[in-house]
């Protein structure tokens, strides 16, 4: 299976390096704008195949996929002019910038029987898999609440806001271990530069249970934070992001509350027992991801980050947005 890559900027290069040593599939092109670009990646792989003419990739029927790894403003054309081709198509998160767009390709991927598929890279590392199992076999118990965290100072982008760049992550993550669909949300947010687009944001997911999830999300924090506290009625979740090998701690922690009748007062019991470190194998998650995304189309199986988690991401941003041009106004999804 030949795969071309467009987009050589920050993240493309690490497409291509795994991609290329993926197994069932080589990289045969790659397409960027920028012409500087394509010949830093001549001086690592002579053999590839390079162009600013995006039409030498349409036109090539021996490329079968196509990953897309260009700004956000862009995914949506990129990805229709390759499923039009009847090419597989991979597009960096987020999916696209409105529901609208996502729906289009995903009609569209249907119709031409291709895999269409995101990279909410988080899915695919040991951690997120570690907590998915734990989660699902019982383990936290009910789960009560997502709190993320997630600044720093970070690359103001020119195109989407600060949760439409960093909270993909997170809400990926969420959706992918929080199976009950979100009811509403409320986001607020400021610009402090003179084109509109929020630096810093703060997210509510509101659900129809007593689950609720926060995110927290700037490119102007003095101090790098990656943090995500999974709460549940048995256990509670510390993902730590930036810790280089006890990434996930789980702690013991619990507490009960009963009425008490007469006074008709909240009395609250309080747990704090072990923590535990589950061992947890450090490989790097593009690798699974593109690993998936080729079994995907020759085996036929369905993604973890499939299209439907691209478009369950979106929907939440999208409605973030309404709330945060509403100063904070609850958006039903
Ligand atoms: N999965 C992750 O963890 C992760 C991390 C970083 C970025 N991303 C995503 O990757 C995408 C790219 O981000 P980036 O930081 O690499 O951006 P970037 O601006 O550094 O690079 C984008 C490249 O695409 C090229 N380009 C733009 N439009 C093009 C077009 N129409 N045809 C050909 N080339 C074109 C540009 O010249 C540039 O070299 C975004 O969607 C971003 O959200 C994902």
């Amino acid at each position: 299976m030949n795969i071309a890559i467009i987009g050589y900027g920050y993240w493309g290069p690490n497409l291509v390096r795994n991609f290329s040593t993926a197994s069932n599939c080589s990289v045969l092109m790659v397409v960027d704008f920028r012409l500087e670009r394509l010949t830093e990646l001549k001086k690592q792989y002579p053999s590839l195949i390079t162009s600013t003419n995006l039409d030498d990739l349409f036109n090539n029927r021996a490329i079968d996929a196509v990953v897309i790894a260009t700004p956000v403003f862009t995914h949506f054309d990129l990805a229709k002019r390759a499923l039009e081709r009847d090419k597989h198509v991979l597009i960096e998160k987020p999916m696209t910038n409105s529901v609208e767009q996502a729906n289009v390709l995903i009609d569209l991927s249907i119709k031409k029987n291709k895999v269409l598929m995101v990279d909410h890279t988080f899915l695919y590392t040991n951690g997120v898999q570690r907590m998915k199992k734990m989660i699902d076999a019982g383990e936290i118990g009910k789960l009560k609440y997502f709190d993320s965290t997630r600044i720093n100072l970070g690359l103001f982008q020119p195109d989407v806001n600060v949760l439409w760049d960093l909270a993909p992550h997170d809400l990926s993550i969420l959706n992918y271990l929080k199976s009950e669909k979100p009811f509403s949300v409320q986001a607020t947010g400021i610009s402090h530069t003179n084109n509109g687009i929020e630096n810093i944001a703060f997210l509510t997911i509101n659900y129809q249970s007593d689950f609720i999830a926060h995110f927290n999300c700037s490119w102007t924090s003095p101090v790098k934070i990656r943090m995500m506290l999974i709460g549940g009625d048995k256990k509670m979740i510390v993902f730590n992001d930036l810790e280089p090998s006890e990434k996930i701690k789980i702690y013991d922690t619990g507490y009960q509350h009963t009425t008490d009748e007469d006074k008709n007062k909240i009395l609250v019991d309080y747990r704090s027992g072990d923590i535990f470190i589950p061992k947890i194998e450090n490989k790097e998650a593009l690798s699974n991801m593109a690993a998936d995304f080729i079994s995907a189309i020759t085996n036929n199986t369905t993604p973890i980050s499939n299209f439907q988690s691209g478009l369950d991401v979106v929907r939440i941003l999208e409605a973030a947005q309404k709330s945060i041009k509403n100063k904070g106004k609850e958006v039903i999804i």
